[in-house]
């Protein structure tokens, strides 16, 4: 029997049992103190709960979905796949057809000479081998002291004991330190926190003399890699990087033999516009680490690519093999299901859809900036935006979180049939790249009506 035709007690159990016999990724007692939302059905940019209500998905399944959901194509391509071979591992010496083609479709889309994969099975593996990479790239060529990883404060990479000992947010390491020796952070440099009356240009200047105190002071022989996300997450609001910072920190990683890691698990795969954030900025990293968007959200999927010129020191015969695997990584069908994924964001051009949207976004946004002084900041690029709440937007002075101002604007977007992700009194939209102008504007009014509601209700300014 399908769900929709469960009588309301059999929907009760359901949700009961959901709440008793699972623990959510990131659990929020407090939104679960409202009752679990239980997803049946998708299509496009929408999903249906199980009373068979409609909901758009600003967020687009946790920044999944970069084609919408139940694409035929896609559906087609697993379906052939399952029927060939589901799954053979990339194991020792073994490969897939579709895993190999995979490789060869990133080696062509990625910048620079990044042509390399590592497959596995989640952003968080992808960071975790990236890290591995650079450490084990050092030491098979005698440079076993170079074991400290720079990384960010405000930065998000993983869930994992590795991922998160190089994650700059304090909630998420909390309960499990001691992490990782050797991970250093260097501050989050973010364009709008510039000191008043300074340029971008200087501002980056002198974040990179910041920086390279930092590695003058840990001893440029003790550094291995710098792992950053080019553009920061959801968590932090898309804060674009000052102008020049991101060429700087390549040339100090040149300078001193750093590997250098992006982490473009968030924004790669046309979400701003071009296939990844860094092609904004003209650099190329070492290693550069792929999920959520890259799958479609159909199957999971990851992957750490890496240059010829690193790759070559694991191939130097027996012995010197890259020392990571998994039994999923590289899965068949998540590689034939990516495969698809990809061809239709090609096929559709949706990669200059989602500049064009941006743009019409960030006009749209900039407007209802014009119309409610409780909105600070509007922070983005292409389909990734971040709508700031302050409490007084010239002195920057947030709203008192206890409010919850944040929480109810998702809520009331929730009740009217929008999905969307907020961080504190950070509201993050960030659809799938096949949004129409007509659900961009929907969105806005949504937005609208949510910030005018709560505006009313905390009785703000
Ligand atoms: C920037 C960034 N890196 C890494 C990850 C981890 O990816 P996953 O959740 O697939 O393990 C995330 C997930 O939110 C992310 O946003």
């Amino acid at each position: 029997m399908s769900p929709s035709e469960w009588t309301e007690a059999e929907k009760a159990r359901f949700r009961q049992d959901a709440l008793d016999l699972v623990i959510p990724h990131f659990a929020s007692n407090e939104n679960l103190g409202r009752g679990p939302k239980i997803f049946v059905r998708g299509e496009g940019c929408y999903v249906y709960d199980l009373d068979g209500k409609k909901y758009f998905d600003s967020f687009a399944t946790l920044l999944t979905t970069v084609c919408g959901h139940c694409r035929p194509e896609v559906t087609e391509a697993v379906r052939k796949q399952m029927e060939l071979l589901e799954f053979f591992p990339n194991y020792e010496d073994a490969f897939t057809v579709p895993l190999v083609e995979l490789a060869r479709k990133l080696a062509q889309i990625m910048p620079g000479d990044l042509s390399v994969s590592f497959f596995v099975n989640s952003g968080s593996e992808a960071n975790e081998t990236a890290l591995k990479m650079a450490r084990q790239f050092h030491v098979a060529q005698g440079r076993p002291h170079r074991f400290k990883t720079i990384a960010r404060r405000g930065s998000y990479h993983a869930t994992t004991l590795g991922g998160i000992s190089v994650t700059g947010l304090p909630w998420f390491r909390e309960y499990f330190e001691p992490l990782l020796p050797g991970c250093i952070f260097a501050p989050a440099v973010r364009d709008h926190e510039r000191p008043e009356g300074m340029s971008s240009e200087e501002y980056a200047q002198r974040c990179l003399r910041e920086l390279e105190d930092l590695i003058l002071f840990e001893k440029p022989e003790t550094i291995g890699a710098m792992i950053l996300d080019p553009l920061p997450g959801s968590n932090s609001g898309y804060p674009l990087p000052p102008r020049g910072y991101l060429p700087g920190v390549r040339a100090l990683c040149d300078k001193y033999g750093i590997v250098l890691i992006f982490d473009e698990v968030q924004t790669g795969f046309g979400k701003t516009g071009k296939w990844f954030f860094c092609e904004h900025e003209g650099v190329v990293p070492d290693i550069m680490t792929i999920g959520k968007g890259f799958t479609g959200g159909f199957i999971p999927l990851g992957a750490a690519v890496t240059t010829p010129r690193i790759a070559e020191v694991f191939r130097r015969g027996p012995g010197s093999e890259l020392r990571s695997g998994s039994t999923y990584g590289g899965h068949t069908v998540a590689c034939a299901a990516t495969l698809a994924n990809l061809a239709i964001i090609e096929q559709e051009n949706l990669l200059d859809h989602a500049a064009e949207l941006g743009e019409y976004l960030s006009g749209r946004l900039g407007e209802l900036r014009e119309k409610y002084p409780v909105i600070g900041d509007i922070r983005g690029i292409g389909l990734l935006w971040a709508v700031v709440l302050m409490a007084d937007r010239r002195t920057r002075r947030p709203l008192d979180p206890k409010l919850g101002v944040g929480s109810f604007i998702r809520e009331w977007c929730y009740r009217s049939g929008m999905i969307l992700r907020n961080n504190g009194d950070i509201l993050v939209l960030a659809p799938s790249l096949i949004i129409t102008r007509d659900e961009t504007d929907m969105v806005i009014d949504k937005i609208d009506q949510a910030i005018a509601a709560a505006v009313e209700n905390f009785h703000l300014g």
